[in-house]
């Protein structure tokens, strides 16, 4: 198979840790020309010396000046973005009582704007070179949702309303458009809430990620290269008829088909 991804000039938007820095890791073995952003320097640092030649930049993704400013940057230093990876931070988890507007304009902001500016910016290249591919980072809360995840399962299927409706718009330019779907993943984020449940439950950490291994038909968690190796596919020369999908990395857990 080929991926032809040499050369290729790849933008991940919260690419410093996790399953962002993951894809980027992935693409920069590739050889392509690899981007991040994220709001630490300090784990941009981190995240700089495992991948030589990467391009690292201050930006919060749900501010729209430091959008424009990170691929301003990207494109004067490699060129034109040939391959976007939409990836932030999720929203806080909550119940609908307990959300108030201020919430939900904060992880619409975080979520589904940030798509929005980081797409409308490099989407002119793809379409002026007739190559271009993006992909959204998502989540299984798309095909089933995530108890107790209400700004993330709600906001997310806009994400992906407009992804396919988008997709539809571009196919014809070959800018193909997909979305990752990843289940349980162990990245930092996922250690957090396990310290969390541990410190409210008395339960040690080990216990809390036995119990939630077990819920999954594969009995573990996932890796996030588990979850990069679908991202890169998708960013590749190899994915050339697919667009407008949206595709779970879960141990088989959505069990619609
Ligand atoms: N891990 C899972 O089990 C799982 C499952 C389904 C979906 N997801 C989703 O996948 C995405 C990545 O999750 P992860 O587990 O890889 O998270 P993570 O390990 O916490 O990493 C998040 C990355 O995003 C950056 N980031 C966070 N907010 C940002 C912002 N506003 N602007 C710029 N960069 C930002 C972080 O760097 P800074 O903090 O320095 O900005 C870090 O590099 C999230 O949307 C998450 O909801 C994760």
């Amino acid at each position: 198979m080929e991926l032809n991804l040499d050369n290729k000039n790849v933008l991940v938007t919260a690419g410093s840790k996790g399953i962002g820095l993951a894809t980027a890791s992935g693409f920069h073995k590739c050889g392509a020309n690899v981007t991040i952003c994220g709001r630490s320097q300090e784990a941009l640092d981190a995240a700089a010396t495992k991948m030589p030649g990467c391009l690292t930049l201050t930006g919060d993704v749900s501010r729209a000046d430091d959008i424009e400013r990170v691929v301003a940057a990207a494109t004067q230093e490699f060129g034109g973005i040939d391959i976007l990876v939409n990836n932030a931070g999720g929203p806080p988890p909550g119940l609908f009582v307990d959300l108030a507007d201020e919430d939900w304009d904060r992880a619409v902001e975080l979520t589904l704007k940030s798509v929005i500016r980081a797409t409308r910016l490099v989407l002119p290249h793809m379409q002026a070179q007739k190559w271009g591919r993006i992909i959204n980072i998502s989540s299984t809360g798309v095909k089933q949702p995530v108890p107790g995840l209400t700004l993330s399962n709600s906001i997310r299927m806009a994400v992906l309303g407009w992804a396919k409706t988008l997709a539809n718009q571009v196919a014809a330019d070959n800018v193909l458009i997909n979305t990752v779907c990843p289940g349980f993943t162990q990245t930092d984020r996922i250690a957090q809430i396990f310290e969390q449940q541990s410190a409210a439950s008395g339960k040690s950490i080990e216990e809390i990620s036995a119990a939630l291994a077990a819920q999954i038909p594969m009995q573990r968690i996932g890796r996030p290269e588990e979850i990069a190796n679908l991202a890169v596919f998708l960013g590749s020369e190899a994915s050339s008829y697919m667009t407008g999908t949206a595709i779970q990395v879960d141990g088989g857990s959505v069990q619609g088909f």
